[in-house]
């Protein structure tokens, strides 16, 4: 998966930029509020999701703009763009082949990873950011994800709704709601823990990493199959009718992550650990990507480079450079990025624009 080309237009601080992409490392470097992330942030919507900020729609329009925006990018022959039209800035409009297209096939087309600074409190925060990550990792390799977890979100909202409003009288309502919890809750569930051991086995095969490894556990009570999750909503009905809302499911699901050599969990490591545990994540989800889709997932790897000391930063290009695949990067300075390989695209940032340098 190379993207090839990539627009934008009306984003964030970019009223219009396009750039010619390459295989390989695609590196952006420029001062503070230039906008490097930005552009990661546009490439990041076009997969399914808020992007790598979860921003709202509003807030990624141009300021001086009309309140639409649009990113669009050349995929061998396919041609995928997403943004808003100013009609309607609150509604996500996306376009395949230049036919309108569900936002969630997007993930039928691309497989795109992100690591951002934000996500340096990824272990320390609750476990909200954990679940989206896993569901991130999820929807890489099994494009439905996407729609199972909109599916269940949907009928999640609807009970709760029913169960706030004390509308209980209608339980055939209540019942065809729990049936649906149950049927997307169990693929949703059923999923995440076929990419937690899938990690996992990798991980354990990977020895001599320069990161630390990680080993993942999944905390969702064990609720897994239809019947196991139809027969949770069933009991909890009266507690939910008090509180108003669905208590358990995988909406509460949580990702537990160790650092194995130290048998420390991940919260209790240091800032550094904790960024070595994401990585060697991302580097063996891209892995399977690899195993499994038959083509490397995109990166997008934000100020990573100014976190790590001279070796391992090294060590992440090379480990990168192996695997191929296309690697967008940012940095403040040049410099951090003297020891990529050559072939590697390197653009100036600056106030709305990139240059090649
Ligand atoms: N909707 C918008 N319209 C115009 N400008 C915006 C909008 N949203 C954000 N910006 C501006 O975009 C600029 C660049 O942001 P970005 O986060 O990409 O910078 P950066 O190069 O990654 O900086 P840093 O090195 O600090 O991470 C910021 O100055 C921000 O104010
Ligand atoms: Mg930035």
């Amino acid at each position: 998966m190379i993207l090839s080309q990539l627009t934008l237009h009306n984003f964030r601080n970019y009223p219009g930029l396009r750039l010619e992409a390459a295989p390989g490392f695609m590196v952006f470097s420029g001062e503070n509020g230039a906008g490097k992330t930005n552009i990661l942030e546009a490439v990041s919507l076009l997969a399914p999701g808020r992007g790598l900020r979860r921003a709202p729609l509003r807030d990624m329009a141009y300021q001086n703009g009309r309140g639409d925006f649009a990113v669009a990018a050349q995929l061998g022959d396919v041609q995928i763009g997403t943004g808003t039209d100013p009609e309607a800035p609150e509604r996500r409009k996306t376009r395949i082949n230049e036919a309108a297209a569900p936002t969630n096939d997007l993930a039928e087309w691309l497989s795109i990873l992100w690591l951002t600074p934000a996500m340096d409190r990824l272990f320390m925060e609750g476990p909200a950011g954990r679940r989206n990550f896993l569901d991130r990792l999820v929807m890489a390799l099994e494009p439905a994800h996407a729609r199972n977890c909109a599916r269940y979100e949907a009928a999640r909202r609807e009970r709760n709704r029913l169960l706030a409003d004390g509308h209980l009288a209608d339980s055939s309502w209540l019942e065809g709601l729990d049936t649906q919890l149950a049927q997307y809750g169990s693929l949703v569930a059923e999923a995440r823990h076929r990419m937690a051991s899938a990690l996992n086995q990798l991980l354990e095969q990977t020895d001599g990493n320069v990161f630390a490894r990680p080993a993942l556990q999944l905390a969702d009570d064990d609720l897994r199959t239809e019947f196991q999750l139809q027969q949770m909503l069933q009991q909890n009905r009266t507690a939910d009718r008090a509180a108003g809302r669905t208590l358990h499911g995988p909406h509460r699901a949580d990702l537990n992550v160790f650092h194995a050599e130290k048998q420390q969990p991940a919260e209790k490591c240091s800032t550094g650990e904790q960024k070595a545990l994401l990585f060697s994540i991302i580097l063996a989800h891209a892995d399977l990507i690899a195993e499994r889709r038959e083509c490397r997932p995109i990166l997008l790897l934000d100020e990573v480079a100014a976190h790590l000391d001279p070796q391992r930063r090294a060590a992440l290009f090379d480990k990168l450079a192996e695997r191929g695949g296309q690697v967008w990067l940012t940095g403040t300075e040049p410099a951090l990025f003297t020891d990529i390989p050559d072939s590697a695209l390197h653009f100036q940032v600056s106030d709305g624009t990139a240059k090649k340098r």
